[in-house]
């Protein structure tokens, strides 16, 4: 394990900006230095191909982890990492009013275009702008990493006493057949391929578990989320592939032509004539609950 300085507790304040204290926690190995200012770069690049290409094709594990939660009427939920908020505008179809939040300026916009009615904010995970017990149920999809345990903190903090929690991350990806969807991801720098693996650190047997009971979470169950990636064709892959930040990473490293190329070239392997593009990937789910009165 690393000690890094890390981003944690911050002013309500801290909106647009990065206002407040650092303190040390400790991180997995190989973890990066984490700016949320600079996440709009790689994330929001191509905001309108990741709202229409890339979260529809997550919209399986959107519905099972919505269903886990038991999201309702009269629920106040708030989405963490929203990214273009997909998953947002599902929950109110469940009757749920709902708030969100996302580092990216440009993923916001669009959330907001798709929820016109929902509290949505530019800003960090780690300095969430709402008060104290705000909300009955928080969600992030592959939002929460191992190298961000700090959002964990403010997430106990804005949620009722009793309030449920509910968190997906990337399982054992390599034994996942859909494994090969990912892999253009592995063309970044080695200490960014590092991060990658630090941030997926959570899935691990027994440590997301660990690492909730410590933020101060009772009821911790691990659970199967399904998710399945589609695509018509390996050319719309690559394409809704780049649309995201780790793509953006490797990028910097390959160039979009060599990324983009990659990607088509790994995914021609695995199309089969008069079928989509499928791959299968392992995501893990988190269900807790805040100590307190249901
Ligand atoms: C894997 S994407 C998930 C987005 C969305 N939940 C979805 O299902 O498509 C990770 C998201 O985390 C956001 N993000 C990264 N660091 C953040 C931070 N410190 N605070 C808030 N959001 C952050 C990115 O902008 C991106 O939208």
């Amino acid at each position: 394990m690393t000690r890094l300085p890390c981003v944690a507790r911050m002013s309500a304040r801290a909106r647009h900006g990065l206002i407040g204290s650092m303190t040390e926690t400790t991180l997995p190995e190989g973890t990066l230095p984490h700016d949320w200012r600079m996440v709009d770069e790689g994330w929001g690049r191509r905001s309108a191909e990741f709202a229409t290409l890339s979260e529809p094709a997550n919209c399986r594990e959107y519905v099972a982890l919505h269903h886990a939660l038991d999201v309702r009427a009269g629920d106040r939920l708030l989405d963490v990492a929203c990214g273009a908020g997909l998953a947002l505008e599902l929950a109110a179809l469940r009757g749920a009013s709902c708030a969100g939040i996302d580092a990216s300026a440009r993923l916001v916009e669009v959330a907001q275009l798709r929820s016109p009615d929902a509290d949505l904010r530019v800003g960090d995970m780690h300095a969430l702008p709402w008060g104290d017990a705000t909300f009955s149920v928080v969600s992030s999809f592959r939002g929460v990493w191992g190298t961000t345990p700090g959002a964990l903190d403010e997430t106990r903090r804005v949620l009722v006493p009793g309030g449920r929690l509910g968190l997906t991350v990337w399982g054992h990806i390599k034994a996942s057949p859909g494994a090969w969807a990912l892999a253009p991801f592995r063309l970044a720098a080695d200490p960014q391929v590092r991060n990658q693996a630090a941030m997926v650190s959570l899935g691990r047997p027994g440590v997301g578990e660990q690492v909730l009971a410590r933020a101060g979470f009772t009821d911790v169950r691990r659970i199967r989320v399904p998710f399945a990636w589609e695509f018509p064709d390996p050319a719309t892959y690559a394409r809704t592939l780049a649309s995201t930040g780790p793509a953006y990473v490797a990028i910097q490293q390959v160039g979009e032509e060599r990324f983009l190329a990659e990607a088509e070239r790994t995914a021609v392997e695995h199309r089969r004539a008069g079928l989509p593009l499928r791959a299968e990937i392992e995501v893990t789910g988190f269900l807790a609950r805040t100590e307190g009165a249901r």
